[in-house]
């Protein structure tokens, strides 16, 4: 980790006019964190590019680290896999400072990276599910020998946690990772797309490199890929800036090398067309957004002028001709940068793209380009799990070491929820319905986790619970079933749940529970526990149990054998 992390930017704006506008505070903590997936944390390193590398085992509590027998260097020399669970998540803390009043876009760009190289020796390269935050990322489909790479940029604006799940999606094929970079953006940074949509990288070309570019030169490790070597038989050449300086203002802070080189056409006489084609990119319809950027190579004379319109064509080879999208004309600045956008476009299905330039008729000099990006624009982001049930499951992973490697977000994207909840069907915010916790050896008391209050099932039976039997659980308004049979309760049953008459209550099995008192609690004009069932209660107190409400008890039994 850099010690960007530790850089908080802070700014102050102080009003003189009014008081009850005191301060807006703006902040966010940087994070550059590469995680090398499969490695330990404590064999942290420096790689080639200054960027420093940390093990995985901080960020996951499951899946098994895996060694390749590869020529590769680190991180690609190992993998964590995940032969269990139907999804396994890194979680990582963007912003720790929670502080309250502030409201903060934390942008990020995510990148994970998969390198099989028969890691496992069943030359067997899976394919499986990539998510977010609770959002559907993509489809990985893995090679025997190939790097695949994906990266999303996104706003944290629900929370300060990043998390990353891989989703088994088919059998036999056990997902795995090999690396993880986490990079905080400036909040301007890629603003005038919808805070609330993801964009999913699709190309970032340096026309006028022969080499990538990425860190140190960019600061927030963009990969600028170059368009490759040039042939002798080209018609384009790489062209140098001639400006000794290049100012680069624009919000989306562009390295300054990008613009120190140019690609343009052999031919200066003006006038003419000019294309190129470029990176595969997606087969169904999405809405795209490309930024182009340019800077003039040349002071101009009075009697040189440099202007041309340009569009991107995207192809879809099994349909006939292309579609056309047009950022306008062009007039690059001398000295300066120049963006571009063509923003939120919705471009029919295309397996190929190309840029195209034409020269104005007023034009003395060939088109040139310094560098493109282009992003598919994703799903509306979800919200997330409702944060008060997040809290409260937060608050049972704390005292329940059987919980505490489940991460991600415990509902979404459906169906990935978690093993022990269950959801409602809110495809933004879902709600915690259940809580499915029988008999995995929790022992100890139950923490209050009463902000879950759309709770309609909890199931705590056969543990080892402790202590007495918490008021809070007769605050669910939705409460249906309470499953607490089997553990160690001690005390009376608080009356908020001996009143609730919606209520199907299991106790029995746990020896120092009173369960005495239980009718004298209750409405008097309320039927009476049948008299079975006190019977029984007194005279077998390994089962006693409590029939509340209308339930009789032949039909309690046949309920929770089928409920729990
Ligand atoms: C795969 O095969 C190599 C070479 O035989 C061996 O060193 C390695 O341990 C094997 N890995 C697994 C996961 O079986
Ligand atoms: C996410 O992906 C899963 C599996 O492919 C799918 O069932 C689900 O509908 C997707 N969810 C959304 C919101 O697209
Ligand atoms: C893109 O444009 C469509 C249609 O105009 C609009 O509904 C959608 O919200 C836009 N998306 C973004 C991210 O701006
Ligand atoms: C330059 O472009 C013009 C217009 O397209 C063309 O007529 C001319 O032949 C080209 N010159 C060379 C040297 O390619
Ligand atoms: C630029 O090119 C596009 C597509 O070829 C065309 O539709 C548009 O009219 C051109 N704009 C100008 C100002 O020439
Ligand atoms: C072409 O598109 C059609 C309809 O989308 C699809 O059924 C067909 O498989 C595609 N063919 C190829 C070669 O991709
Ligand atoms: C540019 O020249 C072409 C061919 O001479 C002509 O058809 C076109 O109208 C001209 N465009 C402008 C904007 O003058
Ligand atoms: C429950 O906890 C008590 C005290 O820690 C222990 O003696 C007992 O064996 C535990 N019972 C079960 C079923 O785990
Ligand atoms: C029940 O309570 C008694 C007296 O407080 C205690 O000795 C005993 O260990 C308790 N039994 C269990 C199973 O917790
Ligand atoms: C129930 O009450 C009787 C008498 O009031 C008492 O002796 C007995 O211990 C009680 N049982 C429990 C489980 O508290
Ligand atoms: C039963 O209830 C009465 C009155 O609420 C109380 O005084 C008594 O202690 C209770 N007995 C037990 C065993 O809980
Ligand atoms: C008992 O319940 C009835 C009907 O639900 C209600 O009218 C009455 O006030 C209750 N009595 C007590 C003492 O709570």
């Amino acid at each position: 980790m850099r010690s960007l992390n530790s850089n908080l930017l802070i700014f102050v704006l102080l009003s003189h006019l009014s008081c009850f506008h005191i301060l807006i505070v703006p902040v966010s903590a940087k994070v550059f964190i590469s995680i090398d997936c499969g490695s330990s944390s404590l064999e942290s390193y420096t790689d080639g590019n200054s960027i420093e590398w940390v093990g995985d085992d901080q960020y996951i509590q499951t899946g098994e680290p895996r060694n390749i027998v590869t020529m590769f260097s680190r991180p690609w020399d190992t993998v964590r896999e995940f032969p269990t669970r139907k999804k396994n998540c890194y979680s990582i803390d963007v912003n720790n400072d929670k502080a309250e009043d502030i409201t903060t876009v934390e942008r990020v760009l995510v990148r994970a990276s998969f390198y099989y190289a028969n890691y496992d020796n069943k030359s067997n390269p899976p394919t499986f599910n990539l998510q977010f935050n609770g959002n559907n990322w993509t489809q990985i489909v893995t090679t025997m020998e190939n790097l695949a790479t994906e990266e999303v940029v996104y706003s944290l604006n629900h929370g300060n946690t990043i998390t990353v799940c891989l989703a088994q999606t088919h059998r036999d094929n056990i997902p795995f990772i090999s690396s993880l970079e986490v990079r905080s953006l400036e909040s301007d940074m890629y603003s005038y797309v919808d805070s609330n949509y993801p964009l999913f990288f699709m190309s970032r070309k340096a026309y006028g490199t022969n080499t990538i570019i990425r860190f140190p030169e960019d600061s927030y490790d963009r990969f600028w890929e170059s368009f490759g070597p040039l042939r002798d038989s080209s018609a384009l050449r790489r062209v140098r800036n001639s400006s000794p300086s290049i100012k680069v203002d624009v919000a989306d802070r562009i390295p300054e090398t990008l613009f120190t080189t140019a690609i343009t056409l052999k031919n200066s006489s003006g006038g003419g067309d000019y294309m190129w084609s470029s990176a595969k990119a997606t087969d169904r319809k999405v809405p795209m957004h490309f930024n182009a950027y340019f800077s003039e190579v040349l002071r101009l004379s009075s009697t040189q002028k440099r202007s041309f319109n340009v569009s991107i064509n995207t192809f879809n080879f099994n349909e006939s001709g292309f579609n056309s999208y047009n950022f306008g004309i062009v007039n690059p600045p001398y000295g300066r940068a120049l963006q571009v956008r063509l923003n939120n476009i919705s471009a029919e299905s295309f397996n190929s793209y190309e840029v195209f330039m034409r020269s104005t008729n007023d034009s003395t000099l060939p088109p040139l380009i310094n560098a493109l990006e282009g992003y598919t624009i994703g799903d509306k982001l979800v919200k997330g799990t409702n944060s008060d049930d997040v809290n409260s499951l937060g608050l049972l992973q704390k005292s329940f070491i059987q919980l505490q490697d489940w991460q991600g977000d415990p509902c979404l994207p459906s169906p990935y929820t978690w093993d022990w909840v269950a959801c409602d069907f809110d495809p933004d915010s879902p709600r915690i319905t259940a809580l499915y916790l029988n008999d995995i050896g929790l022992v100890g008391t139950l923490p209050d986790f009463n902000g879950m209050d759309a709770l309609e099932i909890i199931d705590l039976g056969s543990n080892n619970l402790t202590g007495n039997i918490p008021e809070f659980l007769g605050t669910f308004p939705k409460l249906k079933v309470l499953n607490l049979a089997d553990n160690n309760f001690a005390g009376a049953i608080p009356s908020s749940l001996l009143n609730n008459n919606n209520l199907r209550l299991r106790v029995s099995g746990n020896p120092n529970l009173s369960t005495n008192n239980t009718s004298t609690n209750r409405n008097s004009t309320e039927p009476k526990i049948p008299s079975t069932s006190s019977s029984k209660t007194s005279i077998t107190s390994t089962i006693p149990i409590i029939i509340l409400g209308s339930v009789i008890i032949q039909m309690f039994d046949s309920i929770f054998g089928l409920l729990l």
